[in-house]
């Protein structure tokens, strides 16, 4: 099939390019004007920046593809200006999300497979939920609130994208390499600095899901028929009081130290707080089923922290 990938040098999108093309597909990159040269090798490459409505709807007709995926966000920006990363992801899940969908039916796709997040869901009911769950849009926190906001504004494009079959991919807690939690990543560095504490009891349950199998799920929603949203996680949703202990042993850091739980907040900011005594986890069956696709890696404890 001709493919289109959007975010063609990211995390994800630069070995999904690779994985792709391994299979078959003919497959086009698009690149932003100033990251061209780090365009991953690709059978074509068409450059518009997504929030360019005009440069995008010409650089994915010129592709001409049958699917479209969407790979794209600004959160490399996060560790050096937090503020600009959430902004530029939140535009980037809205209006780029309307633009890409809008290309897509001009260009004549009709498959749209796009990146949301697996940890966007209320903190209430089963402690592993399904993707029936509500997203957490009234969250006590505005940043997050507004994050949540603008990824359920998403999922509503991709499902509402007909006649272009629309497929939600809510990944877990991106692990392996490139992502935070690599050993060279934000996290790692902060549980080696014994700066990443555990909040309470630690019972926030977080879905990882390694990067690779990030890749493997997108690549089965490629070439499935299936539509709608679904959680792309691994197989053991775990609480902050096994996998942070196991992580911070695996680095060769510190053992995490207890902090009161009314302290996170302050000390960790919202979200991580939250996340590490709150939130829940994510259940992958309808992806296993629907996208005939299963984890390579089905628990962290096969690799988070050791690359
Ligand atoms: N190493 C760290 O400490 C660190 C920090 C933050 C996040 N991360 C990890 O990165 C993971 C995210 O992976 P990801 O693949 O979703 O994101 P990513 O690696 O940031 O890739 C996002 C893609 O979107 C593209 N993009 C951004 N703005 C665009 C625009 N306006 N128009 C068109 N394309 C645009 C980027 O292109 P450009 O290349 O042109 O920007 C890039 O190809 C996170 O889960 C996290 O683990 C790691």
């Amino acid at each position: 099939m001709r493919i289109l990938v959007a975010g063609a040098t990211g995390v994800i999108g630069h070995p999904l390019v690779g994985a792709l093309r391994a299979r078959g597909h003919e497959v086009s990159a698009l690149v932003r004007p100033e990251s061209r040269e780090r365009a991953p090798e690709a059978d074509g490459v068409v450059v518009a920046d997504a929030l360019d409505r005009e440069a995008l709807l010409s650089a994915v007709s010129a592709a001409r593809p049958e699917v479209v995926v969407h790979q794209m966000t600004a959160l490399r920006l996060l560790d050096d200006d937090p503020v600009a990363a959430f902004t530029l992801t939140a535009r980037l899940r809205t209006e780029g999300t309307a633009n890409l969908v809008e290309a897509a039916r001009a260009a004549g796709a009709r498959r749209l497979v796009a990146q949301s997040i697996a940890f966007a869901a209320a903190p209430a009911g089963e402690p592993v939920l399904d993707e029936d769950a509500p997203l957490y849009v009234d969250a006590p926190d505005p940043g997050w609130a507004a994050t949540v906001g603008a990824v359920a504004e998403l999922e509503r494009l991709v499902r509402d994208s007909g006649p272009l079959a629309g497929v939600v991919l809510r990944y877990g807690t991106l692990y392996g390499p490139g992502t935070l939690y690599a050993r060279d990543g934000g996290a790692a560095q902060a549980v080696l600095a014994g700066q990443l504490p555990l909040p309470g009891d630690g019972a926030g349950i977080t879905s990882f899901l390694h990067v690779e199998d990030a890749v493997g799920a997108t690549v089965a929603a490629v070439e499935s028929e299936a539509t709608g949203v679904f959680h792309v996680t691994d197989d053991e949703p775990a609480p902050a009081a096994q996998w942070l202990p196991h992580y911070a042993q695996v680095l060769g850091g510190p053992s995490p130290r207890t902090v009161p739980a009314a302290l996170a907040p302050r000390l960790l900011g919202w979200f991580v707080a939250h996340q590490m005594t709150a939130a829940h986890g994510a259940a992958n069956d309808r992806a296993r089923t629907a996208l005939g696709w299963k984890p390579l890696r089905p628990s962290w404890r096969d690799g988070l922290g050791r690359e």
